[in-house]
């Protein structure tokens, strides 16, 4: 007993060390990006590929409208990932999106590497969801306390803790888990919308197919709803929601 005891646990620290060396190499030593040609894909596309900040924001914060993405800082290993994703057919967007797989076919797997660099080289100020304005033109917004609640502890029997995953407030936890505090408001509900329906299934292990199938309408609106201007770190109270539940 004891000594499968520590057969397990030594098992357990190798693990450790195979992800943080891992996360280590495709963050820091070997980021293996050519800044320039990130930027040049970024600002002026590729092929058929239009300029990405035409629709990602010249920040890299996202167009609410559109429903496109924050990609400023969401993690390099997960827009590797995503765009190779778009390009071999296993993520297949709709609406605005759909555009994306085409584009990301038109990069090499060197671009894809560049243009993650690029964009997760980024250090501007947030450019956060107006949530009032959506409301004012009719878009359903949660409560964000409510969807504090699911982010910190989840739903009891039916829904993990997001941030048991994502990091506190959906801060990231890369190279696996993406950045998803102070990502667009309406990008959020439709990737939620998406992960429950199963139209989006390119998720290691289904997880996330499994947290959103438990989430109803009400669940997506309120976590999209406190995600969107979550405080990265418990300092940082710029929105006044940390450790306030009624603040608003
Ligand atoms: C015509 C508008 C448009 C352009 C141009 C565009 N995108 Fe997108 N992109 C979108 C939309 C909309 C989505 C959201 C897709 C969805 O709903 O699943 C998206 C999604 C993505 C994602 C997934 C992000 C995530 O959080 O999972 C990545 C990565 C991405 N785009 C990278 C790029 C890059 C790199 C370029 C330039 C080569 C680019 N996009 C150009 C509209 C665009
Ligand atoms: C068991 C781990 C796990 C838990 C718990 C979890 N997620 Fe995820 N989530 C993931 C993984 C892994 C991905 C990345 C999937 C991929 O590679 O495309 C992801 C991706 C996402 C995305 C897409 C991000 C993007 O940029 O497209 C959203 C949105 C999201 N999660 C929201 C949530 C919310 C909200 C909760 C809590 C209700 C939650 N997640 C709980 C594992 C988890």
């Amino acid at each position: 007993m004891r000594k499968s005891m520590i057969k397990f646990s030594s098992g357990m620290a190798l693990v450790a060390v195979l992800v943080s060396s891992s996360v280590f190499a495709s963050e820091e030593s070997a980021m293996p990006g050519d800044l320039a040609n990130g930027k040049k894909i970024f600002t002026e596309g590729k092929g058929a590929a239009v300029a990405c900040m035409t629709c990602h924001g010249e920040t890299g914060w996202g167009t609410e409208a559109m429903g496109a993405p924050r990609l400023a800082n969401l993690g390099y290993p997960y827009i590797v990932k995503q765009l190779t994703d778009l390009a071999e057919g296993r993520r297949v967007p709709s609406g605005a999106g759909a555009v994306m797989p085409l584009f990301a076919q038109q990069l090499t797997e060197q671009d894809r590497r560049d243009v993650a660099a690029y964009v997760n080289s980024f250090n501007t100020q947030p450019e956060l969801s107006d949530l009032k304005s959506l409301k004012d033109s009719g878009t359903p917004v949660g409560e964000k306390y409510l969807g504090q609640v699911i982010v910190k502890y989840g739903v009891l029997g039916k829904v993990s803790a997001c941030q048991s995953c994502h990091g506190y407030n959906g801060r990231g936890a890369a190279p696996i888990f993406p950045v998803i505090g102070q990502q667009k408001y309406t990008y959020l509900v439709n990737q939620l919308h998406n992960w429950r329906d199963a139209s989006r299934a390119n998720d290691p292990y289904g997880m996330m197919r499994a947290i959103a199938k438990n989430l109803t309408d009400d669940d997506i609106n309120n976590v999209a709803a406190y995600l969107s201007s979550a405080p990265r770190t418990t300092g940082d109270t710029r929105d006044g929601t940390t450790g306030n539940p009624k603040a608003q």
